[in-house]
């Protein structure tokens, strides 16, 4: 993979990067349509990272078809697709860690310990193998956005990082390759979430200052679907990732919330 972009590079082509864990849908679609816009060589990658994961059932669940995702990223005109083993990518035991501060503390980070230093360590693995000028990610997992935006800054990585808006059924519920794994009754539940975090927007537009406030209502719409139990529904900085005392400016509403034994996770920015 090094040696192809080098040479790619020597060629004076711009190298682009989607990082990927495969089970691809439309929202990775999105991204690999923006990479291809914005490369001449676009490469993406499919490894799910056992590093990230703080549940080893998660991890064995996550959908793998490396024969479709390759199908489909050809179909989206990527030139190289990386599916490293896992072997090749870790091939003796990690001793090497990426750990990025406050920005990953709350949220995502305070549920799945250990989840962002996964995900900063290997997308600075794949940073170094590629070599991308421009990487894309999704807004959907906003704090893994600001998260890698972070690493990229404090460590001075060559690569600009775009964020690419989040994909959504008609019902509102964000694609997500844990999707797969609702049943039908609980597919039918889920965009119950979305509704819920719009309800804040609509509080806050509406002028509410206090997040707690805000976010009452949608917690209690939230509670009143039993299949629901939220891990947490904040209002928070979009560049701190941290709850705010109060609302003034512009902020990001997130989400989690395991429905059945799927968890879920959807953000949506108000002010
Ligand atoms: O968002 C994902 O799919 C993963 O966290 C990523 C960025 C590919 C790193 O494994």
């Amino acid at each position: 993979m090094r040696a192809r972009a080098a040479g790619r590079r020597s060629s004076g082509r711009s190298i682009g990067l989607v990082p990927t864990m495969g089970a691809l849908h439309a929202g990775h679609g999105a991204l690999l349509e923006r990479g291809r816009a914005g490369s001449d060589y676009l490469v993406a990658s499919i490894f799910v990272n056992p590093l990230q994961f703080d549940r080893r059932d998660d991890f064995e669940a996550y959908g793998r078809n490396l024969a479709a995702d390759v199908e489909f990223c050809s179909a989206h005109g990527v030139d190289a697709v990386f599916a490293p083993a896992v072997e090749e990518l870790y091939p003796a035991p990690q001793q090497t860690f990426v750990e990025v501060g406050g920005v990953s503390a709350r949220l995502e980070g305070q549920f799945r310990p250990g989840h962002f230093r996964g995900v900063a360590t290997v997308v600075s693995k794949l940073f170094h193998i590629v070599s991308p000028d421009r990487a894309w990610f999704g807004e959907k997992d906003a704090q893994q956005l600001a998260v890698i935006g972070r690493m990229v800054k404090d460590l001075n990585l060559a690569v600009e990082i775009v964020p690419v808006a989040t994909v959504r059924e008609r019902d509102g519920l964000a694609l997500s390759s844990r999707n797969r794994r609702l049943s039908a009754d609980e597919r039918a539940a889920a965009p119950l979430l979305h509704r819920a975090l719009c309800a804040v927007r609509q509080a806050i537009e509406a002028g509410s200052t206090d997040p707690t406030e805000a976010v009452a209502p949608a917690l209690g719409m939230l509670r009143g679907e039993p299949r629901f139990r939220v891990e947490y529904l904040e209002v928070v900085d979009p560049a701190a990732m941290a709850p705010v005392g109060r609302i003034t400016g512009r902020v990001l509403i997130a989400a989690a919330a395991w429905l059945g034994e799927t968890r879920l996770i959807d953000n949506v920015g108000a002010g």
